[in-house]
């Protein structure tokens, strides 16, 4: 009896998790500056609770390295004084950290219920399309990174876009596009108008 068909139940190592682990990358150290802003986090909380400035950790080492690679992790472990382990679960949650160098920008496309129903599957066709990408790859020229998100809370502004875990870009269509990445091309996220409630023309 198997509990799912693709389950390659009895060849070896079949429990084992096939999920990749993290690009080790360069060496990683936190620049001077991050690590007393780091240092002045950990002071918040309780010397059992540390791990609970994981997070902050994490974007402190995005900012500095534009992703977090396997040595970041392991830096970061030995500071907050958990486990490897512990750090890439935290990692491997979050969507907003990425695993591998991204382009300038990071294009999230919400693909939940209403921007699915209002053509965000159109829109990122229109993305990939005209970078030449698939979802979670960059183009040739480092500019864009192009990945799918689950609902970014702005659902009466469908579909919408998220740039750099920061920018919210909403109500946003197919004929958009070469705008928006005009836009951020020559202006970059400065040309972003953020969360606005009507569609920008
Ligand atoms: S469904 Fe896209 S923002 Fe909520």
């Amino acid at each position: 009896m198997t509990f799912h068909p693709a389950m390659p139940y009895g060849t070896p190592d079949w429990h084992k998790s096939a999920r990749k682990l993290a690009d080790e990358g360069p060496p990683f150290e936190f620049t001077p500056e991050n690590r007393r802003k780091l240092d002045e986090i950990l002071t918040r909380y309780p010397a059992d609770r540390r791990r609970s400035a994981l997070l902050p950790a994490l974007y402190l080492v995005q900012d500095q390295q534009g992703y977090v690679s396997g040595h970041a992790m392991t830096h970061v472990a030995e500071i907050i004084g958990c486990s490897r382990a512990d750090v890439e679960d935290v990692v491997s949650y979050y969507v907003m950290f990425f695993t591998k160098p991204v382009g300038r920008h990071v294009l999230g496309v919400c693909r939940t219920l209403s921007c699915a129903l209002n053509g965000a599957e159109r829109l990122t066709e229109a993305i990939a399309g005209k970078l030449g990408i698939a979802p979670g790859e960059t183009d040739p020229t480092g500019e864009f990174t192009l990945i799918e998100m689950e609902c970014l809370g702005a659902c009466d502004r469908a579909p919408v876009i998220m740039v750099n875990n920061e920018y919210w870009h909403e109500c946003q269509g197919a004929d958009d596009v070469d705008r928006l990445l005009e836009t951020l091309r020559t202006r970059g996220v400065a040309g972003l108008t953020g969360c606005h409630h009507v569609k920008e023309k």
